[in-house]
Order: structure tokens, then sequence, then C-alpha cells
């Protein structure tokens, strides 16, 4: 007997959105914005997976000189505002909702990516290991510890993406706090040693996500914001002494900002790191909550029936399949995505996965 999904299918209202269903199309880091400009190409793309609930951008960039994946969009100029046009416009045509997620990539930051040096963190604790640049594999640079201006500047940075994605024709925003990036490298210990008000207990490593959210709420309405968490994840060198608390923190204080969502991925890309923080973020978390991480379509179904998810992100899923919920309904087969072309430039691999016959 296969299980339904049906409550995947229940429209819901997230914040000021209402939604046709309960898919989320993950956040997914394509690489076809040469010159960090959305174009055609990628409106094509969103517009052939307008039937989710709701999409999430990939990752886009708040500030000039912060690129991580050389060819990731940009939301900083008045040329890429133009050019998301194309997006939102195509997924508004077919009914669909899209928020942008904003992003600063801190110490990741790539520095042979960029006209200036520009890599920032919490403290000065700089990614293990190698990088691979054009001329060859260098240790990371060590980052240089943000002054309370320059975290003022980057919440300010964050206020105005938000309000050019709006201009742009989003329908609201995802902040990016998770996988080790500059909102998680304050909140996770391992990243953040800082002695003043932004480091030490939780609520000092939280100060900077909040100051974010507040200056974006204020901007485009807290009800068009959503958050995306990742208490587990170790890639980019991320590590908490204590994720089951840090979830639980968080989850709770979130609350007093009327977000549109808050988005948990309950995994660590590597596995090593392992806890339930998904019953605890819905312990604590009263507003719409949005999971993520290797869900089924029936799993998905079954978290929304037992009300321990709102919506589920499905990032793989929609990637090798732009009509998702279309295929779970009739319970076809699913394309296998090619991960050759994740990162590659062009259509292939992009926009030339099938819909169903
Ligand atoms: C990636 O492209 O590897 C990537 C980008 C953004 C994330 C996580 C992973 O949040």
């Amino acid at each position: 007997m296969t299980q339904s999904t049906d409550a995947l299918f229940q429209p819901i209202k997230l914040g000021a959105n209402d939604l046709t269903n309960r898919f989320a199309m993950a956040p997914l880091t394509r690489c076809r914005a040469p010159g960090h400009q959305p174009n055609a190409l990628m409106a094509e793309y969103y517009g052939q997976r307008a039937s989710a609930g709701l999409i999430i951008s990939e990752c886009t960039m708040i500030q000039p000189n912060t690129s991580t994946f050389a060819t990731e969009p940009g939301i900083y100029s008045q040329e890429q505002i133009e050019g998301w046009k194309l997006t939102t416009k195509a997924v508004h045509e077919k009914g669909g909702k899209i928020f942008m997620q904003i992003w600063h990539a801190g110490r990741a930051v790539h520095p042979a990516l960029n006209a200036e040096e520009n890599i920032v963190s919490a403290s000065d604790i700089g990614l293990s290991g190698e990088l691979q640049t054009p001329n060859g594999k260098v240790p990371f640079t060590a980052p240089t510890p943000l002054t309370v201006e320059g975290i003022k500047s980057i919440v300010n940075d964050f206020r105005q993406a938000a309000a050019n994605a709006i201009e742009a024709g989003f329908d609201g925003v995802e902040i990016h706090g998770a996988n080790g990036y500059l909102i998680d490298q304050f909140l996770r210990d391992s990243s953040n040693q800082r002695e003043d008000e932004y480091g030490g207990s939780l609520e000092n490593r939280a100060r900077f996500l909040f100051e974010v959210i507040d200056a974006v709420s204020a901007e485009i309405g807290s009800d068009r914001v959503g958050v995306r968490l990742s208490p587990l994840n170790s890639y980019n060198d991320m590590k908490d002494s204590d994720p089951e608390a840090w979830i639980a923190y968080l989850s709770e204080q979130l609350n007093r900002f009327n977000l549109a969502y808050l988005h948990v991925m309950r995994a660590d890309f590597f596995g090593v790191q392992q806890a339930d923080v998904v019953s605890i973020a819905r312990q604590h978390y009263k507003g719409s909550l949005m999971l993520n991480m290797g869900y089924s379509a029936e799993e998905a179904a079954a978290a929304i029936e037992a009300g321990t998810a709102d919506m589920v992100a499905f990032g793989t899923g929609f990637l090798a399949n732009p009509d998702l919920p279309a295929r779970i309904k009739a319970g076809a087969e699913l394309n296998e995505p090619d991960q050759n072309t994740f990162y590659t430039q062009g259509a292939e691999g992009y926009t030339t996965y099938p819909t169903m016959a």
C-alpha cells in the first residue's frame, strides 16, 4: 500500500502569501549567472518550476566582491534588479510564488574571484584545508573580524538587498542563516570567539541575525521574511558545542519576529553531527515551520499531517523534475539529478529536464 501524499497538496497561507501547496523548492546554487547578472535562462529555469507552492531562489549576493561560486547572481545593482524581473515575471505568469535567498558568505568568500580583498567573519578563524584557485591550491586566508561598524553596514546591505528583491518582484526573502556563511559564522561557537556583545552567549551570537531580521522586516514586512538555519551541518567547517540548546533558543526567540516561516535543515551534509533538531524546533517555534533534507514525498506528507512541518523543501527533486508536484500526485517516476551539470554553464542539465509525457 502506498502512503498518501495528499497533505502536500493543501494550500497554506505563509505570512503575507497564499500558496497553492506545501512543496517548497529549496535554494540551489546553479551558477548560471555570468557576471553575477540574472538572465533569461534563469527565468526559464525558475518558470519551469512555478508549480512549487514556493520557490526559494539560489543564494544571492547582497554586496559586490563577495563571490564564492564565480557565477552566482547578485541583487546589489539596478541591472541585477532588472534581470531578476524576468524570473519573477516567469514564475508569476504561471501562478507561482518566489522568495529570494539573500546571502553574505563571510569567510567562505573566494579571494581569487573578487576584485577587492573582502574576507570578513565573526572572528579571525579561517576555513581549514586548501582552496582551489585558478593558480592552484592555496590555504584559506584568515578572515578579518568585523567591527561593530562593519556589522551595522552589512545589516544595512541585507536591508537594501531585501528592498531590491521586492523591487524585482519577489514575494519575499529568505535570510540565509545556514551552512557556514556569515550569519551562521556568528551563530555557532566554532567560528565565533568574540568577546563583545556579538559573541559568547547564545543571545550575543544571535544578535547579528536578529538585527538583520529587524532591518529587513522594517523594510519589507516580517510576513515576507523567512529564515534558514542548519543546526547540524558541518559543511564549511562548522560546529556548535550544543546544537540542541542552539536550535531550542533560536526557535523560541524567532517567535517574536512574526516571520513568514522558519526553515530548518534537519541533517548534516556529511552525516557527522546528529540530533533530533526537528522535534526541538517544532516544540519551540509557533509559526510556520519548513523542513528540508532528504524527505521523500511520503515522509513529507506524514510530517505535515502530524503537525511537525507546515512545508517541506525539496532540492534535487525540483532540480531534476520541473513538474515535481504533478509527478508526485500522479505517482509518476522521477528524473534522476545529474551531478555533472549542477554547476556548469548553459541550458544542459538546467532547463533540459523533461516534464511528464
Ligand atoms: C553549495 O553550492 O555548495 C552550497 C551553496 C549554498 C549553501 C550550501 C551549499 O547554503
